[in-house]
């Protein structure tokens, strides 16, 4: 009988060794194949029972348990590989308020957009900022169908078996009158009580470390098994929904109380307020309790009650105008810098990071942080102004340090303790060459300001091996052509090895597969070389982890395959011109509606040169910055032969807009002139954009309608003789019947 049959009570010593000591191999493989290139290689039943079998032989021969056991590792480690779910409804991030004077800018800016509503006194509500997770919980006939965790806000992950767990959330919805579908939002939380069981009952077997209760929650939540989510005890408090066949209530504070009716844990610390001063109120209050509260919170959120007013008001940039997140104070630690680095960004960029002595603070270690820039360094802003204090003190090896965290928000180095500068500490020489390939490093001059950039990029483009393999990053990362199991270890890999240089080689991997294998077969053997060396013990390489590895290169190049026809947003954000973050590619996609039609302008904006009116359009949102990005971009060479060999192995969709079913004017471009009498031009504008409108400037032939108002002029008469649909206001509102 061979060990891997055999009944675990029967096993000699030497035995449960070998067969320990096999299924750490197994496991350690296919949780590689997991993590590392998402590319599962057994199924998660297989990879359960030889879990549970190995966990068992340690606990009959504890003596043979190995110092690097996986008992320790994977039972807190999350797991990859949720099915991916699409929300309906977005799941927006909130705008953030430090200050008294940033919640009364907040007000001010709802009074602005709603002045035509001469009567109208907007009514608040505030309630805590839970420091957890967010997940959607979509019922459908009052049942608990699925549950999902935010993801980037647009596609997140089914987590439905896990949700299940947490005891405030209703299977079945209570009481009556809940629509026929709708997806409640809210926070899964960990309380402090629970964290500091976990991490008693973690220290008491020699397990893992806690960072601190919202990372264990988000750890908790993503266990491939509910039964582990289960023991952690998680709490969910319920204060959003995202898509719902009828709303809930008329405002905000209501539908949050019929939350409570319908089974859920909603905030009791929530409440309406009338004014700055009422929401500021409720703000104190909040944090003089915030240390009894037994659960962390970092601020209070405040939103407009009136659901018809939060739609008016709408959206900007992926958070809504009409709330807004008060911070509490950020935490602050005192550390030492140990060392100054410099790394390569993806466009050149020189980033200089300081290595501090690791210190906690807001709850997390922080051994790394951002030094910006070369002025940053020096203690002065662009203008030459000093940032941390009266005087410009600029950060040294060696200085003792104030870093502040607070929530989400990254660290940063707020003051330098002059009175501990050691004596021998010298000012910091910024390199003027690039550390990684050796070109120049130069400050562009901003032709505009005058000014020099803040940053010293390096000018070796892709022959900078740095820049080269931080492209080939972005290209396959998520919001762009979101590769999977091509992460940042792969992509370093394919390129130390030569296999990838440029983009396009990527998708000629397939063609190369014994030199890949080859490449991935060489870093398993550095991997386990210096594992042995770490543990002490030799390990046979076996066939069956060959054989695996092999379809999880099929894997790959299937991932690989299915990125051939990309949309094109995605591939234009992919192609990492400066400038072109995902919303403006998403506009270029719209502009242009094919690659070709872009290479194509691009190109002819190159051989223009200068001025970039002269070729681009005029598109909302698409500024002079972006238009000469994109000429440059074109202007090299090198660049335009990586695009065009990419171009020989993918094929971007043409872009689409697609229509919404109930609005009239999706798809079209509007034009607002003139004096507007029922709301402000934001205020239509919003609208606009929310019926799937694009808003422009100036009138064109691309104009589709111009609502024109009294005193309307120029734009007016270009229309007429453009005949291009001209409405007033009433005849706008009638055709978007609202
Ligand atoms: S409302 C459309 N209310 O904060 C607005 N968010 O920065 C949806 N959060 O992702 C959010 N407590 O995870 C809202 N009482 C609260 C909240 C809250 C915590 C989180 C949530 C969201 C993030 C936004």
């Amino acid at each position: 009988m061979s060990g891997a049959d055999k009944e675990i009570e029967s096993f000699s010593e030497a035995e449960a060794h070998a067969e320990i000591d096999r299924l750490h191999e197994l496991l350690s493989e296919a949780d590689r194949l997991y993590f590392e290139n998402d590319a599962p290689d057994i199924s998660d039943a297989a990879y359960d029972a030889m879990k549970r079998r190995y966990l068992a032989l340690e606990i009959a021969f504890p003596q043979h348990k190995r110092a690097d056991s996986l008992s320790e590792k994977v039972a807190g480690a999350p797991v990859d590989g949720f099915a991916k779910v699409r929300h309906e409804v977005p799941m927006l991030s909130l705008a953030k308020a430090f200050t008294d004077q940033d919640v009364i800018d907040f007000a001010e800016r709802g009074k602005r957009f709603f002045e035509r509503d001469k009567d109208l006194d907007l009514v608040f509500t505030a309630e805590p900022k839970i420091d957890g997770l967010s997940a959607s919980l979509r019922y459908e006939d009052g049942v608990l169908v699925r549950g999902a965790t935010r993801g980037d806000g647009a596609v997140g992950e089914d987590i439905t078996a896990n949700l299940r767990t947490i005891k405030d959330i209703p299977h079945t919805l209570k009481g009556k009158g809940w629509p026929k579908v709708i997806e409640i939002r809210g926070e899964v939380y960990m309380t402090m009580a629970e964290f500091e069981a976990l991490k008693a009952r973690s220290a008491a077997v020699g397990g893992q470390e806690y960072v601190n209760p919202r990372n264990t929650a988000a750890g908790s939540l993503r266990q491939k098994d509910p039964a582990i989510t289960a023991s952690r005890n998680l709490r969910f408090f319920a204060y959003a929904w995202g898509y719902a066949s009828q709303e809930p209530a008329p405002t905000q504070f209501d539908a949050v109380q019929k939350f409570g009716e319908w089974g859920f844990a909603i905030s009791p610390l929530m409440v309406r307020a009338k004014s700055v001063d009422e929401l500021v109120a409720q703000y104190k209050k909040i944090e003089e309790l915030r240390s009894s509260l037994g659960y962390d919170i970092d601020g209070v959120v405040y939103k407009i009650d009136s659901l018809e007013l939060q739609r008016r008001w709408g959206f900007s940039s992926g958070e809504p105008r009409w709330a807004v997140a008060h911070k509490f104070p950020a935490e602050q630690a005192f550390t030492t810098v140990r060392a100054i680095d410099i790394q390569v960004g993806r466009t050149g960029t020189l980033a200089p990071v300081a290595r501090l002595s690791p210190v906690g603070v807001g709850g997390v270690v922080v051994e790394n942080v951002t030094l910006h820039n070369e002025d940053y360094i020096k203690g002065i802003d662009s203008n030459g102004l000093p940032i941390r204090g009266d005087e410009p003190i600029d950060v040294r090896i060696g200085d003792t340090v104030v870093i502040q965290r607070a929530g989400d928000v990254i660290p940063q180095i707020v003051r330098v303790v002059l009175e501990k500068r050691p004596a021998e500490a010298v000012a910091y020489e910024f390199p003027h060459v690039c550390p990684v390939c050796g070109s120049p490093a130069t400050r562009e001059l901003n032709e505009k300001t005058g000014k020099e950039d803040s940053r010293r990029r390096c000018t070796g483009e892709l022959i900078c091996a740095a820049q080269a393999v931080e492209q080939l990053k972005h290209f396959v990362s998520r919001g762009a052509m979101d590769i999977e199991g091509l992460g940042t270890e792969n992509i370093e890999l394919l390129f130390s090895s030569g296999l990838v240089r440029t983009a396009a080689d990527i998708f000629t991997l397939r063609d190369r597969r014994t030199e890949v294998q080859a490449a991935f077969a060489a870093r398993r053997e550095e991997q386990s070389r210096l594992r042995e060396e770490a543990s002490g013990k030799a390990r046979k390489a076996t066939r069956s982890v060959e054989e695996r590895s092999f379809e999880g290169l099929d894997k790959l190049f299937a991932a690989i395959d299915a990125r051939r026809e990309p949309e094109l947003d995605r591939f234009i954000f992919a192609l990492g011109i400066r400038h072109i973050g995902e919303t403006t590619a998403a506009a270029l996609a719209r502009t242009f509606s094919t690659i070709v039609e872009l290479r194509k302008t691009g190109l002819e904006a190159a051989a223009a040169g200068g001025d970039v009116h002269e070729v681009f359009p005029s598109v909302n949102g698409l500024g002079d910055t972006i238009w000469e990005a994109l000429r440059d971009f074109f202007e090299n060479e090198r660049n335009v032969a990586v695009l065009d060999s990419l171009l020989r192995q993918v094929t971007p969709k043409p872009y689409v807009v697609t229509i919404s079913a109930n609005s009239q004017v999706a798809g079209k471009t509007v034009v607002f002139t003139g004096t507007l009498e029922k709301m402000t031009r934001g205020e239509a504008k919003a609208m606009a954009e929310r019926l799937g409108a694009k808003v422009a400037g100036s009138v064109s032939k691309n104009t589709d309608i111009l609502v024109a108002g009294p005193g309307a002029g120029s734009k007016l008469k270009t229309a007429s003789e453009l005949g291009i649909l001209v409405l007033d206001e009433d005849g706008w509102l009638d055709l978007v019947k609202q």
